[in-house]
């Protein structure tokens, strides 16, 4: 899937813009404060109606005004355009998909796959275990198609499960839900290892990852990996029972970024842990067009700021040879390299307004 027209209004400091970004490369340079990692969050907002700053639509939409708007076309791989808008206030959200009202978000967002790499994503690294498992589940969401709703039911299931326990139900009523959870964990183990295994293999054949050792994810299913779920959910059950929440399940999975059998974040250099950041985007991009999904648009922010030259260039190489469409911002163009200076069409962003950038020579 390809952007291949944006409006934006009333988002952060950009009032009004229009850009028509290649369906390949595209630059967006700019000074501090400009507007580029905003324009990002606008092609986010289109895909997913969230942005990956805040949870809050107040702090996105600009001072002063009442809602933001964007909209645009996606063009999938057949050619077929579609018009995708998203207003947000600061309590509601309206998406409309070709001229209609679309009332379930992820309608939308399964159309798009987008990945991104922005100083959030160091969490993958350093911040807890949900952001881990966030990635797995938003790849699956893509490539699964039942994987959302068996997600959900496994929550729904959980919290029956955790309310039972808290109102010191009987054994025999919480092995009820034990019995309905147990085929469903399974179900979601299955579907993140295999998702694991896949990115492992990508991982391997990364050249970013010759630069930082021999990185690997290391999947934890959430219990013990030789024993029944349903089996150790009826062992856990006193200690579960007064703890008030089940310790064990798809909910309390990790995936460990490992180098050698070590921890990534304890060992690597800032610049490293960014490298392997954008190894992990290109196994995730690479993952999604192989499984014959849309391919992925890529929101790169500030790929250049702690890479040394050579990283640099290593980094964007390696995005690039993804095929997908990518969005990269950068102060100046210059600042990244002339693989992506020389591919990319060039928008310019000062305080808030977008303009096309023309080079000369
Ligand atoms: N709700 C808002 N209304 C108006 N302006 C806002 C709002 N939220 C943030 N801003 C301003 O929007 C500007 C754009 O921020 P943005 O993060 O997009 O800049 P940037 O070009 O990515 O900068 P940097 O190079 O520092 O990353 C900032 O100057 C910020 O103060
Ligand atoms: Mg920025």
């Amino acid at each position: 899937m390809q952007l291949t027209a944006l409006s934006v209004q009333h988002v952060r400091r950009i009032r009004e813009a229009q850009i028509y970004p290649s369906n390949e490369t595209n630059l967006i340079s700019g000074r501090n404060g400009s507007g580029k990692t905003s324009l990002l969050e606008c092609i986010h907002y289109l895909a997913t109606a969230r942005s990956f700053r805040t949870t809050r639509a107040s702090n996105v939409i600009s001072h002063g005004q009442l809602a933001l708007v964007v909209s645009g076309e996606l063009t999938d791989a057949a050619g077929q355009a579609n018009r995708v808008g998203v207003e947000k206030t600061r309590n509601t959200t309206r998406l409309k998909l070709n001229g209609e009202v679309v009332t379930i978000a992820s309608k939308i967002a399964r159309m798009v796959p987008v990945l991104t790499f922005n100083t959030e994503s160091y969490l993958l690294l350093d911040g807890g275990p949900a952001n881990r498992r966030a990635l797995l589940d938003r790849l699956l969401f893509h490539v699964e198609h039942e994987y959302l709703d068996v997600l959900k039911a496994y929550h729904r299931g959980l919290k029956q499960r955790n309310s039972l326990l808290r109102s010191r139900a009987s054994r025999e009523q919480v092995s009820l839900w034990d019995h309905q959870l147990s085929p469903i964990a399974a179900k979601i183990d299955r579907w993140r290892s295999d998702c694991v295994a896949a990115l492992n293999n990508y991982l391997g054949q990364s050249e970013l990852i010759d630069a930082c050792g021999s990185l690997r994810l290391e999947y934890h299913r959430g219990w013990h990996p030789d024993q029944e779920f349903e089996t150790l959910l009826g062992v856990n059950f006193s200690k579960d029972q007064d703890a008030g929440v089940t310790a064990i399940g798809p909910h309390r999975a990790e995936l460990r970024i490992k180098i050698e059998d070590k921890l990534a974040k304890t060992i690597v250099s800032r610049g490293q842990g960014k490298l392997i950041i954008a190894a992990i985007v290109c196994a995730q991009a690479k993952y999604l067009s192989d499984r014959g999904q849309e391919d992925p648009i890529l929101l790169i922010d500030d790929l250049a700021s702690e890479l040394d030259p050579t990283a640099r260039s290593l980094a964007a190489n390696t995005l690039l040879g993804t095929k997908a469409q990518i969005f990269f911002t950068a102060i100046e163009t210059t600042d990244l390299p002339c693989e992506v200076r020389d591919s990319a069409r060039l928008f310019h962003v000062e305080q808030g307004r977008v303009n096309p950038l023309t080079t000369t020579g």
